[in-house]
């Protein structure tokens, strides 16, 4: 009966909002983030449930009381070649699902409530950048490649970076058509 091990696990999927979030509340996704990046176990400790920025939303899949599925993102005007254009996203990070619970759809289903949480908002794209790995996942959940597109940003370190690795969009009430050209990608800010 191997179907009934890929059943996608029956999860609350909640919007929360980062001033309606609890010391509780800190600790248990601090907990979870600690389980989904365990080589970050200095940044994910004592409650500290964020990396670089810290969101301005999350959407969480409990399982019960337990959070097994997250996603960050906070609302960003992202600028093209240092303001030729820019473009309002749900900039979005932290993604990561318990590793109890994954390889059964609920990576699939956390994309999804982003982009229900995101349409809600009606925020035109979904961005974020991630590493090369993960790109098929961010794809079979509809965001899109951009190709030939760098991101200039702040590290973690509060130093100036320019990412030239994977940067995709998801989107939303805008079509992929109106993503703008450009070269860079100006995120006048830390990755969430
Ligand atoms: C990436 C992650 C969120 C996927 O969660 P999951 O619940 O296992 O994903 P799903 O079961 O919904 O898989 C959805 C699809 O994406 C694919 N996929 C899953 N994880 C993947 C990965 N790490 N790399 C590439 N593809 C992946 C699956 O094969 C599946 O495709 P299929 O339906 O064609 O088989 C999870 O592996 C995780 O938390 N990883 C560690 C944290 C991380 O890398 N986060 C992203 C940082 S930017």
């Amino acid at each position: 009966m191997c179907w009934l091990a890929r059943a996608v696990p029956n999860l609350i999927w909640t919007l929360r909002w980062e001033a309606d979030l609890s010391t509780a509340d800190h600790d248990s996704l601090s907990g979870l983030l600690l389980r989904v990046y365990p080589m970050h176990d200095k940044t994910f400790r004592d409650g500290r449930s964020w990396s670089g920025a810290i969101p301005e939303a999350r959407v969480i899949g409990y399982d019960g009381a337990r959070p097994v599925a997250h996603l960050g993102f906070l609302r960003r005007q992202l600028r093209i070649d240092d303001g030729a254009a820019s473009v309002l996203v749900g900039d979005a990070g932290l993604v990561g699902v318990d590793p109890d619970f994954r390889g059964s759809g609920v990576g699939l289903q956390l994309l999804t409530e982003c982009a229900t949480a995101l349409q809600g908002l009606a925020l035109p794209f979904g961005f974020l950048t991630c590493g090369p790995d993960v790109v098929p996942f961010y794809e079979n959940g509809g965001w899109q490649l951009l190709p030939g597109q760098v991101t200039r940003m702040i590290d973690n370190d509060l130093h100036p970076e320019t990412y030239t690795g994977p940067a995709l969009a998801l989107p939303v009430t805008a079509g992929i058509e109106q993503w703008p050209t450009g070269h860079t990608v100006v995120r006048d800010g830390l990755e969430v």
